[in-house]
């Protein structure tokens, strides 16, 4: 054994994916997981820069590190994702107890810099380095659901976000790379995978590989009951995808389109590719071909020249389309991205005011929505234990509801069962197995 480490992720489900993968790392050389930075010899932070928010965060966390570094001289402090990758030079200049910045292309370079570096000296590794590493160690955090990316990077350079100057353009992994790594993980007992691509649904641009294709492929492997993905982008999102869910034993019947606002003059502004009708019509097709579809949503409240009559275009589409639930962001300007040269800036008291707003009709809307499920059997996944008590059990539906019910004898993580639904509430639902 070579000492503890311990890793820190922030951000998305890529951040999470790509801890596992340098925790992989790190066991192939002899280190052990631990939980507690004061014993820990390696300590990685995996960053996130989308938001201000996060970024304040984060920054804070590594300030922090600077007296672990005076205590223990020999400990080795990296830091990767997203915010290494943009923020290089200026990590190197102010945090002097940092040994590596680490750029989101280049995580693969973890063990090797390991083994060669020497005391005292400091690396930044951030190429834009564009060609996909197969085979890394992985340890991955849950013994059921796995995470499978299949694409890297965006294309899309909608005008508020960062992601695609820290991840790169787009590029996927081979179809048959991919089938070969889902077998081996249903053959390893994995009875859920989520598919992960800042865009799935352009997987395989450019080559003879679609989204639908590859789903399609997955469906019939042996032993795997769940298959899930995100993100799709609904300019994206086409027919073959909704066929292929409809016609499937295990894909998820989750949509997760995220719409960002609901005013055209916004959408064209945030270069989204698509206008208020076009994402209603979406919803129709998806609705008629999965009638059990969940919806759910991303929105970006006060970006640039938002109107009040423009949120309110936002307010109102929730209520039209009904998501299941949305994920809702106070506009953070990222400099570097159009939008954020962009004249008329929302006041911050403004935006807090409008998602207030936002939040207490996404409430209502959630909760009828749970409403229409009681008294209903649903297929459930059993996760664990639930966080809040220990004797029952939390598990996903098929559209990825989180369902809570008291233990029954015989039952474990992995197994598939039906519950019937007793009790709404706004973010989860409560049952009984039968
Ligand atoms: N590729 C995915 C996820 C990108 S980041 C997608 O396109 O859906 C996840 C969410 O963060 C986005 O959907 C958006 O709602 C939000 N987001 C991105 N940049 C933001 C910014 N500058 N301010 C506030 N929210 C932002
Ligand atoms: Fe960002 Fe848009 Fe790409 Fe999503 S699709 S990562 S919001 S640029
Ligand atoms: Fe954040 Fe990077 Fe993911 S900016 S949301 S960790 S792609």
């Amino acid at each position: 054994m070579n000492g503890f480490y311990c890793i820190l992720t922030y951000g998305c489900q890529m951040n999470e994916n790509d801890s596992e993968k340098m925790a992989g790392q790190l066991a192939s050389q002899g280190y052990l997981a631990t939980d507690n930075l004061e014993e820990a010899d390696v300590i990685v932070i995996n960053t996130c820069c989308v938001r201000e928010s996060a970024e304040k965060k984060i920054y804070g966390k590594i300030g922090e590190l600077k007296r672990h570094k005076q205590e223990r001289p020999h400990i080795r402090i990296i830091i990767t994702g997203c915010m290494a990758q943009k923020d290089q030079e200026r990590l190197l200049r102010k945090a002097s107890h940092v040994d590596l910045v680490m750029g989101t292309n280049m995580i693969h370079h973890l063990a090797a810099w390991l083994g060669e570096q020497r005391t005292g000296e400091r690396s930044v590794l951030a190429e834009a380095e564009t060609q996909i590493v197969e085979e890394m160690p992985v340890v991955r955090k849950s013994g059921v659901a796995a995470w499978v990316p299949i694409m890297f990077g965006c294309n899309n350079f909608c005008t508020y976000c960062i992601v695609p100057y820290v991840r790169g353009r787009e590029r996927s992994r081979e179809l048959a790379d991919i089938v070969e790594e889902v077998r081996g993980l249903a053959a390893e007992g994995y009875q859920e995978i989520t598919l992960l691509g800042q865009n799935v649904n352009s997987y395989g641009k450019g080559t003879s590989n679609t989204f639908a294709a590859l789903l399609q492929a997955l469906d019939d492997i042996p032993g795997l009951l769940r298959i899930r993905y995100m993100t799709s982008h609904p300019r994206d999102m086409d027919d073959a995808v909704i066929a292929a869910v409809a016609k499937s034993k295990h894909i998820t019947t989750h949509f997760h389109l995220p719409i960002q606002a609901g005013n055209n003059e916004i959408l064209w502004q945030m270069n989204r590719g698509y206008t208020r009708e076009e994402y209603l019509e979406l919803v129709r097709k998806v609705r008629a071909a999965v009638p059990d579809a969940v919806l759910t949503t991303d929105l970006i409240v006060g970006f640039p020249g938002e109107t009040e009559e423009m949120f309110a275009d936002t307010l109102a589409l929730v209520e039209e389309v009904g998501f299941d639930a949305s994920y809702t962001f106070l506009y953070s300007s990222r400099s570097g991205t159009p939008a954020a040269e962009m004249k008329e800036q929302v006041p911050l008291a403004v935006k807090k005011e409008r998602l207030q707003r936002l939040l207490t009709l996404q409430e209502k809307v959630a909760l009828a929505c749970n409403e229409k499920l009681l008294h209903t059997c649903q297929d459930i996944l059993i996760e664990g234990p639930s966080k809040t008590n220990s004797k029952h059990w939390a598990g996903r539906t098929r559209g990825n509801k989180l369902v809570l019910w008291p233990h029954q004898e015989g039952q474990k993580p992995g197994d598939l069962i039906q519950v019937r639904i007793t009790k709404a509430q706004t973010w989860i639902l409560k049952g009984e197995s039968v």
